[in-house]
């Protein structure tokens, strides 16, 4: 062989693509842009969002940005809670810097005084009846807000048309220990909100590549189902572990409440009726490009174990892994942060190619566009309504039942016939309080098992 010649006709051979493969670079805007005046913003402005760990504001204001307006968050000494945006309609200064007062804030630079609503209080320094006459003429823009179980939430939609104040039923659990917590994640809100429609991520990413994250149970494959009930999409994922059946329940409730199974409570190896989420969580867009994840942990017997409510405990139930890793750490064991920030800050939907696997994925592009249209058509969204029980129902969790294989029947078809009866159980029980529908359910779950048996 000659040593002046390598020879590389061997890889026109192969299936080199990288130079014929054309990537797109149009953005599906309608569902990825959240500022002010886009589509989806309206849309997503007419619910409210948790913005803001109630613990984590102390007596100064607090810069921050939701649905890509900059705001600042503040507790007046009275104890209320203002929401306004962040410049003073004076001259613009950022009431970051702002004093809060016995009611209200006022700004840094010449003293305005506003009121938690917006209402300008004083303008101090002018002549009385200018004063007066600011008084009605000039708002700070607000926007409602409350504080419910330590997250601190907002409405930031037209305030004729304020909704309920949505409370699920996971939000009232007895016996619950719910631990409030944040993820922030540096892409488009769309891509965090994707992966609770997709079970079978958790067999890979939080499984079979890098390190088991949770438990073994996790790796199975297993068969997948996809619900669609008013605004609950549901997927339920039904692995065969042994003589066990373990069906959990990935919840998404338009336009971003989500629920899922547990992160230690369960890994298909024991029994387990009618467990429910360990978070109850909401994905909210800071702006087009960074997200965050305002949740509780829920520790106790329906939620995770409470040995795992620590520093990290919620960190490792949202993502698989802590959040502050190092680059290498982050490429050996890779958690959601990794995989959906890694898909750039904004995905373009054009580049994927969705599988059977994707059903989920499919239905909720198609479902938020359907609602961001009726929106924009002047209609109220669907929302999620109370039932007779006074609470809203849902249904994220882990029930892992005892059947045992039956000799060469389609197991596939089996699996997913308990999945379509386990959602059929729990929807019967809708307009129960919690105590009737846990009792209800389990009865309905033993003698699905007695003749699944049978
Ligand atoms: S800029 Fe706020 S009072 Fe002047
Ligand atoms: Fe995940």
């Amino acid at each position: 062989m000659d040593p002046k010649c390598i020879n590389v006709n061997h890889f026109s051979q192969g299936s080199y693509a990288g130079y014929d493969i054309r990537f797109s670079s149009q953005s599906d805007d309608e569902l990825t842009q959240v500022s002010p005046y886009t589509p989806c913003g309206e849309y997503l402005r007419r619910f409210w969002h948790p913005i803001y760990i109630n613990d984590d504001l102390k007596d100064l204001p607090v810069a921050l940005k939701i649905l890509g307006e900059e705001l600042v968050l503040f507790r007046d000494l009275s104890g209320q809670l203002g929401l306004v945006h962040k410049h003073c309609p004076h001259r613009l200064a950022s009431l970051e810097y702002g004093k809060c007062e016995e009611h209200g804030i006022r700004c840094c630079y010449h003293g305005w005084h506003f009121d938690t609503d917006g209402t300008l209080l004083d303008a101090p320094g002018q002549p009385k009846k200018l004063n007066e006459n600011l008084k009605h003429r000039i708002k700070l823009g607000a926007y409602p807000v409350l504080q419910y179980k330590g997250l601190i939430f907002s409405y930031m939609g037209p305030i004729g048309e304020i909704p309920e104040f949505q409370i699920f039923d996971a939000m009232a659990f007895e016996n619950m220990e719910m631990v409030p917590y944040k993820a922030v994640f540096r892409c488009n809100w769309l891509q965090v909100l994707d992966a609770i429609l997709d079970p079978l991520h958790t067999s890979f990413l939080h499984s079979n590549i890098g390190r088991m994250q949770f438990s073994e149970g996790f790796g199975e494959v297993g068969q997948m189902d996809f619900f669609e009930r008013s605004v609950w999409l549901l997927g339920v994922n039904t692995r065969r572990v042994g003589d066990l059946v373990w069906l959990r329940v990935n919840e998404l409730v338009l336009p971003n409440f989500t629920q899922a199974g547990s992160a230690f409570a369960a890994d298909g190896t024991e029994r387990r009726l009618y467990g429910r989420s360990s978070f109850t969580r909401w994905v909210v867009p800071v702006d087009d490009e960074n997200t965050m994840a305002l949740a509780w942990a829920n520790f106790g017997e329906r939620g995770d174990p409470p040995e795992w409510n620590t520093p990290d405990g919620p960190e490792l139930i949202e993502q698989g892994e802590v959040f502050n890793r190092n680059y290498e750490e982050r490429q050996r064991s890779p958690g959601d942060a990794e995989a959906t920030e890694g898909m750039g800050s904004i995905t373009i939907h054009k580049n994927e190619n969705l599988v059977v696997s994707d059903r989920g994925i499919t239905i909720l592009r198609k479902r938020l566009r359907e609602q961001i249209r009726a929106v924009r058509k002047g209609q109220t969204p669907a929302r999620a309504h109370r039932a007779e029980s006074g609470c809203i129902p849902t249904y994220g969790g882990d029930t892992i039942l005892r059947i045992s294989r039956s000799g060469d029947h389609d197991e596939a078809q089996i699996l997913s016939n308990l999945a379509h009866s386990f959602m059929e159980i729990q929807y019967q029980a809708d307009a129960m309080n919690e105590q009737e529908r846990v009792q209800f359910v389990s009865e309905k779950l033993i003698e699905l098992e007695a003749s699944a048996l049978g």
